[in-house]
């Protein structure tokens, strides 16, 4: 494996400010179940979103070195001193790849596109955005250290963050997980997809469908954790990655009906993980159900390529080809805005990553 701990600074850096945004990701082949450190049971890949993401900014002082990382976090403007916990803990799991936050404190400035607590998971987007910040201060600590590099230990880190966090550093469509199909792909980092796409899957659309804007009530931790004594893990764990070869020519060959049927019982298969867990848990809702209800039914009266995913709550993702745009949207406000909580929906697109602001 590449070495991504941090050898030695070259130049010193009394002060520093990094900003980056980073965005959300949905996966069409979903991760569900890891080892530590946060590796995956089998290979995942997904589309890079666009409008939501995180955009962070970490002030970054030199001090004496200390025994514990000092910083401070802002969320919105705000002080958010109950979010340090989890940030605390992500920088534990990185301290021994970037030795260097032990040198400095660092005030953390962020916020979302999207509105907090809408079931949209930010911690793909927070995490790649801290991860992005550490390794601009890493260039600038040792200007040699090349930018490929960089950019895989930026996912490096952010996958130690949380898991899907590893696919929102690059665009538009992500593998992370060691995969015999896939050139370079690793279960430390997240590669862009390396194989040549069809024009069908470029500047594809996603509409989220804020169905159920509450906390969860399984978080994806503890979801992952139940796939230790799932009856049915291995046998999805191998349809995973045989999931993947296949979707994998798909892209390339523009098979679009295959790819919605693949999608769709990707995110089915998912829920079913959770129904079939021990402890067992639902975090579909209801109107999850309408709405799928009504894309199928949509889909079979008319010729579109309209299609749904999920992720590990009840909003619907929905994704179709950007050619069809004025006609989906127009059957998801005329249809299926009255399922999601105050009509909220967020239009969005594949993007390309991490970018600076
Ligand atoms: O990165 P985590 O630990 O929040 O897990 C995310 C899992 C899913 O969103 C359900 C699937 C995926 O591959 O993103």
């Amino acid at each position: 494996m590449v070495n991504f701990i941090f050898q030695e600074a070259v130049k010193l850096v009394e002060k520093a400010t990094h900003q980056w945004q980073t965005p959300s990701n949905i996966a069409l082949v979903k991760y569900w179940g890891k080892t530590e450190p946060q590796l995956p049971k089998n290979a995942s890949i997904s589309f890079t979103l666009n409008n939501c993401h995180t955009k962070t900014k970490i002030e970054f002082q030199k001090i004496q070195k200390s025994s514990e990382v000092e910083f401070d976090l802002y969320f919105e403007g705000k002080r958010k001193d109950d979010f340090k916990p989890k940030i605390a803990k992500f920088f534990d799991r990185i301290k021994e790849y970037c030795p260097y936050i032990f040198n400095y404190s660092m005030v953390i400035h962020s916020e979302n596109s999207f509105p907090h607590s809408s079931g949209i998971a930010s911690s793909a987007s927070g995490m790649s955005a801290i991860a992005k910040c550490l390794t601009s201060l890493e260039k600038e600590l040792n200007p040699n250290l090349d930018d490929n590099y960089l950019t895989q230990k930026a996912s490096f880190l952010a996958r130690l963050g949380s898991g899907s966090a590893s696919r929102s550093i690059e665009g538009p469509l992500v593998v992370w997980g060691e995969h015999p199909d896939i050139e370079g792909s690793s279960d430390n980092y997240g590669i862009k997809f390396p194989y040549k796409v069809h024009p069908i899957f470029e500047n594809y659309q996603d509409c989220i469908l804020l169905v159920d804007k509450g906390e969860k009530q399984v978080s994806s931790t503890v979801g992952h954790n139940l796939m230790h004594d799932h009856p049915f893990a291995e046998q999805r764990f191998k349809q995973a990655n045989d999931n993947l070869t296949k979707i994998s020519k798909i892209l390339q060959e523009g098979k679009i009906k295959d790819f919605i049927e693949l999608v769709e019982s990707e995110a089915l298969t998912l829920h079913a993980m959770m129904l079939t867990s021990n402890p067992y848990f639902i975090l579909m809702k209801p109107n999850t159900l309408e709405v799928i209800n009504k894309i199928w039914e949509y889909r079979s009266k008319s010729n579109s390529n309209i299609c749904f995913t999920l992720d590990a709550g009840a909003n619907v993702h929905v994704l179709y080809p950007h050619n069809e745009k004025q006609q989906v949207e127009e059957f998801i406000n005329a249809e299926l805005l009255k399922f999601c909580q105050k009509n909220q929906y967020i239009c969005d697109n594949t993007g390309f990553g991490a970018q600076t602001f």
